[in-house]
């Protein structure tokens, strides 16, 4: 039996006794003697009366094993010409010293604290201070505009926030207070500190009372130590885009993440504590919160915090510079990354400056590889290109490569097969699996494994409507795709109302919210259209109210600067157009995957459910035009 095969097996036939092997491998301060068990709302739990700290995990404890001097972080930032290593033994004081300045200002276990920061080395330091007080972090990602920051301080009530003066993106400077300030003004729920680090490329003015200068509270702030908290309290909250326009709140708990977290390292990435992993995504994202900050720690190894950007900081040799210059062993990122990096050095000329020998393997997730990029990744790099599966809600890969375990045969288009510990099914509208090959609902019977959410920031209906209730016994990814005959999962896009721009994950739900508030708008969609280096961008379709006339390229700039106010720069939405009528079901669904297909040129079966097939020559008109 293949290595793969047996660990599978007994993840899936002992799960009980597979999860409590893992969990031997992290430092609780109380094991669990409980390995599974249902909580209040019958969802299963892993560890539930185990109790540790993340922050000890993910630092005093390799203080404690004579690893203090080990390189844990890495900070190089090209936007501000900076690069600066950290020790375990140094950031396991700054991170007390952070702890200590929350403690003096009244946060304490179980306090929610909402961070707000570019990519600088206090971001990690912000997440881990609140994991060392049991206090919840809830990090907000800098490309999201105040409204939206103002939706997520109302839903998780932080008693502080933390932020910095500034973040830094191409060739220009987002002063953050303002932002910080115009969402706390329009949030019902008032945080009563604002901890603002001061950047020295732009100085915020702390002009409230509620308004702390972060460095001149460490500076006299005491350490603090690691508090206890029990496996199932939460350590963080990550809101992430659903099909409407609120986020969802993914709750994240301490012993099964940390579990899942160390697991991982190996049996996925293949790591080794003298390894440099890096991650080449946001510490806004999930990507940033597993494997730039949590996995990396606990694990032991050197993680890498970039601040920049694959392209123009300052060129596409960007990646493969901090590759050669820190020995990175494991690099991941996501597809759009090297898609911009291929767009603008298509020959990988760059490369031939750095030395990647110590680079092993190359990891793509966040959305879907599609086989040219991995075609031109493996073929510049002569590394083994890994697509792997995965989702905030799950916080670490579903289906994966088990490169650590036995690296399987790589089929493009494939996210190669289920990590243990997950039992994934495709299953047709009534819950039954299909035969391989065959399309579907990909989906996860339950338990999960540990790290996954057990629920919704205090919203648990919503986790049971939006992932339990559809097929009893599962949970729901929101992917449709396939298995075939020799197993491997190919996860062919969304089925809901969600998208992925440049690997960030967006709703267009939420989108069509803010379109159709525009009082000359009766009706829109809101599609994701195929784009060569996103992947995909969204794209706005609006039928005008009787009797509005109206410039059709002002209202496209309005709406388009409504979106961008609202939800922000990253939601990309740049086009609207003026339809006469959206294709739609007697029922009046409307129907966005055969607008889809039609703006991507697809070929497209019209359902014989459709209203007015003349819709689609309507549609077709316009897009085409
Ligand atoms: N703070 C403020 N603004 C931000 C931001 C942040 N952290 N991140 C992005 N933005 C802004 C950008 O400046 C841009 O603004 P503009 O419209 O004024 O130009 C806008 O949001 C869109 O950003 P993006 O889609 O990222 O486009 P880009 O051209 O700046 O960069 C890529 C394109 C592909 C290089 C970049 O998206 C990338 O590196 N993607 C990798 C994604 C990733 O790491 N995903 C995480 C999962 S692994
Ligand atoms: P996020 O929660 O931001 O990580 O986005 C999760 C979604 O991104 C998934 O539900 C998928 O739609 C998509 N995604 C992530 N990784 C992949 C992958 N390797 N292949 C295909 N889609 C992916």
């Amino acid at each position: 039996m293949s290595a793969y095969l047996e660990e599978y097996q007994w993840s899936q036939t002992k799960p009980e006794s597979f999860w409590k092997a893992q969990s031997e491998k992290i430092d609780w301060f109380e094991s669990p003697k409980t390995i599974l068990a249902k909580d209040e709302n019958g969802i299963e739990r892993w560890f539930p009366d185990g109790q540790l700290n993340t922050a000890w995990l993910a630092l005093d404890y390799h203080c404690e094993q004579g690893r203090g001097d080990h390189i844990a972080l890495i900070y190089d930032s090209p936007v501000t010409l900076t690069k600066r290593k950290y020790t375990y033994n140094q950031l396991r004081d700054q991170v007390a010293k952070v702890a200590g300045m929350l403690a003096e200002n009244g946060v304490a276990k179980g306090d929610r604290v909402v961070i707000y920061m570019p990519m600088i080395p206090e971001a990690a330091m912000a997440m881990l201070a609140c994991a060392r007080l049991g206090a919840i972090h809830s990090v907000v990602f800098g490309g999201f505009a105040p409204n939206e920051l103002a939706v997520r301080i109302e839903d998780a009530e932080p008693k502080v926030v933390m932020t910095a003066s500034c973040g830094i993106e191409i060739a220009k400077i987002i002063p953050y207070k303002p932002l910080i300030d115009k969402a706390i003004m329009d949030s019902r729920w008032k945080p009563e500190k604002v901890f603002v680090f001061q950047r020295k490329e732009e100085l915020a003015e702390l002009s409230h009372e509620r308004d702390v200068d972060w460095q001149e509270a460490v500076d006299k702030a005491k350490p603090h130590a690691c508090v206890p908290v029990q496996s199932t309290d939460p350590l963080y909250i990550l809101y992430t885009s659903g099909t409407t326009g609120k986020p969802k709140g993914v709750v994240r708990d301490n012993g099964g993440h940390a579990v899942a977290m160390k697991y991982s390292m190996k049996s996925i990435y293949n790591i080794e504590q003298d390894d440099v992993f890096w991650a080449a995504s946001d510490v806004g994202w999930v990507v940033g919160h597993s494997y730039i900050v949590y996995a990396p720690l606990i694990h032991g190894c050197t993680t890498i915090l970039f601040e920049g950007k694959p392209v123009r900081t300052p060129d596409p040799g960007a990646f493969w510079r901090v590759c050669n210059e820190y020995n990175v062993t494991a690099l991941f990122s996501a597809p759009t990354a090297f898609r911009a990096i291929k767009k603008e050095d298509p020959d990988a000329l760059l490369l031939e400056k750095y030395d990647l020998s110590k680079l092993k393997t190359i990891f793509m997730a966040g959305e879907r590889l599609d086989p040219p990029t991995l075609e031109w990744v493996l073929e510049k790099t002569s590394k083994p290109v890994i697509d792997h599966w995965w989702q905030t809600e799950t916080g670490w890969a579903i289906a994966s490569n088990p490169t650590g375990i036995e690296m399987m045969e790589v089929k493009p288009g494939s996210a190669t097969k289920p990590v243990p510990g997950y039992d994934v099914v495709v299953l047709n509208e009534v819950g039954e699996e299909v035969p391989a090959n065959q399309q579907g609902f990909v989906a996860l019977k339950r338990p999960l494994p540990p790290g996954t959410l057990p629920t919704v920031w205090r919203n648990h209906d919503r986790f049971e409507t939006g992932y339990l209730s559809q097929f009893d016994g599962y949970y729901v990814s929101g992917d449709g795709g396939y298995i075939d005959e020799d197993g491997y999962l190919f996860i062919m896009g969304r089925i809901d109302d969600v998208i992925n721009v440049a690997g960030h994950r967006l709703s267009t739900g939420e989108m069509e919210e803010i379109v159709g508030a525009h009082p000359a708008v009766a009706e829109c969609a809101v599609i994701g259209i195929h784009d060569d280096l996103k992947g995909q961008l969204p794209l706005g379709l609006v039928v005008l109210k009787d009797g509005v006339k109206l410039d059709e390229l002002a209202l496209e700039g309005e709406l388009v600067g409504k979106v961008r106010t609202e939800i922000g720069a990253v939601a990309c939405f740049k086009h609207a157009l003026v339809v006469d009528r959206l294709p739609k079901t007697r029922s009046g669904k409307i129907l966005r995957r055969i607008i889809r297909q039609i703006a991507d040129g697809e070929a497209y079966t019209v359902p014989s459910t459709i209203d007015d097939p003349s819709s689609l020559s309507e549609i077709e008109r316009v897009l085409n035009h």
